[in-house]
């Protein structure tokens, strides 16, 4: 694998998309195009110095997007694929003694598998360039893969440039290749000075050409089939990105499937790559699970949860959860309709009710939060009950305060805790209480008007319309 790189090129507008954003940073299951091409690049042993990016369009927006150790090259002018290519010319130069893995930024669907046994194709034949094909159904719009009489490789020929009868073939260019090192940049020198790159009808300079140049030369140029027609998609408007993100998505929740995770239902789930789920959890509809989520086994998430970046433990039961950021621990049940913000971690077998918003918080193990509460910048022991409609005011509209919550305290209905303060272990507030200032260990704290009673006051007052 020594001396091997990558060029991805990514430097097209995609107008049809009317975006701001470049079109590789458009996004397939919330993860920008650009980010699984490169993961592809990364499964075949390279690394981040390893790979090119050949920007142009939105350039600012990719660079400030693109992981640092990635290299870029800026093409000016969008002079078509084999002139983009040569933008990275002196990259190549210097990173390639082996191998170059030309992708395009546009194709999210060229996974790590395909690309990798082509590699491994491509070294077995000694290829000067290994050509990624797929058999479509409709080749329409794509480089056809014309053979000749032996079924070997004979040109590449472009939708426009195209006889009908070549028109017909449904052996697709992926536009995905691997090339000796040397071999490119011998074609691309000669695409430099080649009349032929500005003499083709769409006045662009083809990368196809350099493969052209390289047969003309009677160097070995192959191709590789891919297994999945999909691996040539590509999204030119937010139809054809909506199209990816359906295959995608149901790649990724049959991966799981097969990984043991129970979803016995697609409907409205998206689960985004990099998320882990365990053997037996079950995903039910209407969930999202992104970031870096994590879910362990026996898990049941759903339906109507949307998780972001959290970890869930064991069996834990998440019934129309928010979360974001947000630690759960094993056998904690929660919802419907509870709001976790970041940097909250709930313990084990915990209790987290409806209505219950949780933010920047430690809840102890075995606490009981159940109803229709705001707990923010608090640390709970294990086994506090809180009682229904209690809340931390933890922001004087200026600064923020913590509030400490003892273990085996016990919060009474509608109290509220008023921060920085703390309740010791065991204690108890009254219902209805405004706490302002700390409660000892094993105290009741009582916070409210006293009741008073003024009897007959209705018959004497008469507050009605008679
Ligand atoms: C290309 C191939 C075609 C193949 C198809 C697969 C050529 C001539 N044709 O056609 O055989 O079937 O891909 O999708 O290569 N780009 C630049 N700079 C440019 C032009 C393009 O960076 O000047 C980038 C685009 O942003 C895109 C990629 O190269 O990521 C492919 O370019 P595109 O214009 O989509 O090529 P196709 O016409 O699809
Ligand atoms: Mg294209």
């Amino acid at each position: 694998m020594k001396g091997n790189c990558a060029v991805i090129l990514a430097a097209g507008e995609g107008t049809r998309m009317k975006s701001k954003k470049p079109k590789v940073l458009a996004e397939v299951l919330y993860t920008p195009m650009i980010d699984w091409v490169i993961d592809s690049a990364k499964a075949c042993a390279l690394e981040e110095k390893d790979i090119c990016v050949v920007t142009g369009h939105g350039k600012e927006l990719l660079c400030a997007h693109l992981p640092q150790g990635i290299a870029t090259v800026e093409q000016t002018q969008r002079l078509g694929t084999g002139h983009a290519v040569l933008q990275a010319k002196e990259f190549i130069q210097k990173h390639g003694s082996g191998n170059v893995l030309v992708l395009n930024g546009d194709a999210p669907l060229m996974d790590e598998e395909t690309v990798s046994c082509a590699l491994e194709y491509h070294t077995r034949c000694n290829a000067a360039v290994t050509v990624i094909s797929a058999a479509v159904e409709d080749p329409t719009g794509y480089g056809r893969i014309v053979r000749d009489a032996r079924g070997d490789f004979a040109a590449i020929v472009e939708e426009r440039d195209a006889t009908d009868e070549q028109r017909a073939i449904c052996e697709v260019n992926s536009g995905a290749y691997w090339f000796d090192c040397q071999a490119l940049l011998v074609a691309l020198d000669r695409l430099q000075s080649n009349a032929a790159c500005r003499r083709n009808s769409a006045g662009e300079c083809y990368l196809t050409d350099a493969v052209s140049i390289l047969r003309s030369m009677r160097q070995k140029v192959m191709t590789f089939t891919a297994q999945s027609a999909d691996v040539v998609r590509g999204a030119n408007d937010r139809i054809q990105l909506a199209a990816l993100n359906e295959i995608a998505r149901m790649r990724i929740i049959n991966h799981h499937r097969k990984n043991g995770v129970s979803i016995p239902f697609a409907d409205g789930i998206v689960i985004a790559p990099g998320v882990q789920i365990g053997r037996d959890a079950e995903i039910l509809r209407g969930t999202t699970l992104k970031g870096s989520t994590v879910i362990a086994e026996d898990a049941l998430i759903g339906p109507d949860t949307t998780l972001d970046s959290c970890t869930v433990g064991e069996g834990a039961v998440l019934l129309s959860v928010y979360g974001e950021n947000a630690t759960i621990g094993a056998g904690t049940r929660m919802g419907p309709f509870t709001h976790l913000r970041p940097g909250t971690v709930v313990g084990k077998d915990v209790r987290v009710g409806n209505f219950v918003e949780i933010k920047n918080s430690n809840i102890g193990d075995e606490a009981k939060v159940s109803h229709l509460s705001y707990i923010g910048d608090t640390d709970m022991g294990p086994q506090v009950n809180v009682g229904c409609g209690c809340a931390t005011a933890n922001f004087t509209g200026k600064e923020k305060f913590r509030t400490t919550i003892g273990e085996h305290a016990f919060i009474g209905c509608d109290t509220t805790l008023v921060a920085p303060v703390t309740v010791g272990d065991r204690a108890y507030t009254a219902s209805g209480s405004v706490i302002t200032e700390d409660v000892p260990d094993d105290a009741l704290a009582l916070g409210r008007a006293r009741q008073v009673i003024k009897r007959d006051w209705v018959k004497i007052k008469k507050p009605y319309r008679e």
